[in-house]
C-alpha cells in the first residue's frame, strides 16, 4: 500500500518541479525585458581629421606629434612605418654618429645572457656573417681602457642604433653636414682674434 502511493507522488513532484520551473524562466523573462532600457543611439562618427606628415613651424601648430590635428580633436593614427631591409647603409650626418641599422632586426634578442648583435658584429664573427665588426670604441671603458669584451656602455646597441624605416620626417628642419657647409662659396671669413 505504501509503495503505490509512492509511486504516484515521486512523478507527480518530478512533473510540478518542472512546470515551475519554466513557469519561472518564462516570468522572469518577462521581468528582464521589461526593466531593459532602449538601446543608445550609436554616437555620431567623428569627422576624420586629416593628419599631415610633416610639422609646419608658425601655422598655428603647438606640437608637432599631433601633426596638425587640433588639440580638440582627434587624428587617425598614420600607418606605422616599414623597417628597409636592403643592406643599403644611409650617410652618416655628422662623423660620430651611430650609423643606422641597414638591416631588419626582428626577433635579435638581447638580454642578461646573450647579444644576439654580436652573434655577426663581435670582432671574432664578423668574416663567417660578412657583418661590419664593431669599432674600438665599442670596447672601451668610460676610462679609455680598452677591454677583452664588449663595454658594458656599448652592450645594449638600440641605445643609439636604430632601424632605418620610411616614416616621414616628424619636424622640418634645415641641418646641413660639415660637408655642403665646408662647400659653401659664400662662406664668411673667420672673425680676427685680437
Ligand atoms: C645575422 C648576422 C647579423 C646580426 C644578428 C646583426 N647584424 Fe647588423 N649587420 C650585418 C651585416 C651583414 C651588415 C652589413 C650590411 C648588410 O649586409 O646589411 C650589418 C650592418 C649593421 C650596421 C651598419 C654598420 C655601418 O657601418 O653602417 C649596424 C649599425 C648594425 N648592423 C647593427 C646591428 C644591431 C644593433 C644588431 C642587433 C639588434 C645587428 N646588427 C644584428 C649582420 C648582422
Ligand atoms: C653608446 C652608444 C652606442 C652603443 C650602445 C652601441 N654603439 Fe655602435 N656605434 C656608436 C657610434 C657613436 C658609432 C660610430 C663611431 C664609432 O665607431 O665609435 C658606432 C659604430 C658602430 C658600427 C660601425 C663600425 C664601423 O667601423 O663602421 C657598428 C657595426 C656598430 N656600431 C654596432 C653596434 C652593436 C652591434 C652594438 C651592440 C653590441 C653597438 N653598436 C652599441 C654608438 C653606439
Amino acid at each position: 500500500m505504501r509503495n503505490r502511493n509512492l509511486l504516484v507522488a515521486i512523478p507527480l513532484a518530478l512533473l510540478l518541479g518542472v512546470v515551475l520551473f519554466f513557469l519561472g524562466v518564462l516570468i522572469g523573462r518577462g521581468l528582464a525585458r521589461r526593466g531593459h532600457a532602449p538601446e543608445p543611439p550609436p554616437p555620431a562618427a567623428a569627422a576624420p581629421v586629416d593628419v599631415r606628415a610633416v610639422f609646419v613651424p608658425g601655422a598655428g601648430q603647438i606640437d608637432a606629434v599631433r601633426r596638425g590635428v587640433p588639440v580638440d580633436q582627434e587624428g587617425h593614427p598614420p600607418p606605422m612605418a616599414r623597417v628597409e631591409n636592403a643592406d643599403l647603409k644611409r650617410v652618416r650626418a655628422y662623423p660620430m654618429q651611430p650609423p643606422t641599422i641597414p638591416h631588419a632586426i626582428d626577433g635579435y634578442q638581447v638580454d642578461r645572457n646573450s647579444n644576439r648583435c654580436m652573434l655577426c658584429h663581435a670582432r671574432a664573427n664578423a668574416a663567417t656573417f660578412q657583418a661590419p665588426p664593431v669599432s674600438v670604441t665599442h670596447y672601451m671603458d668610460r676610462d679609455d681602457q680598452f677591454l677583452a669584451s664588449i663595454s658594458p656602455r656599448r652592450y645594449f646597441c638600440l641605445q643609439c642604433h636604430v632601424v632605418q624605416t620610411d616614416a616621414p620626417v616628424l619636424v622640418a628642419n634645415q641641418f646641413r653636414d660639415v660637408d655642403s657647409l665646408l662647400a659653401a662659396p659664400e662662406a664668411a671669413p673667420a672673425a680676427e682674434v685680437r
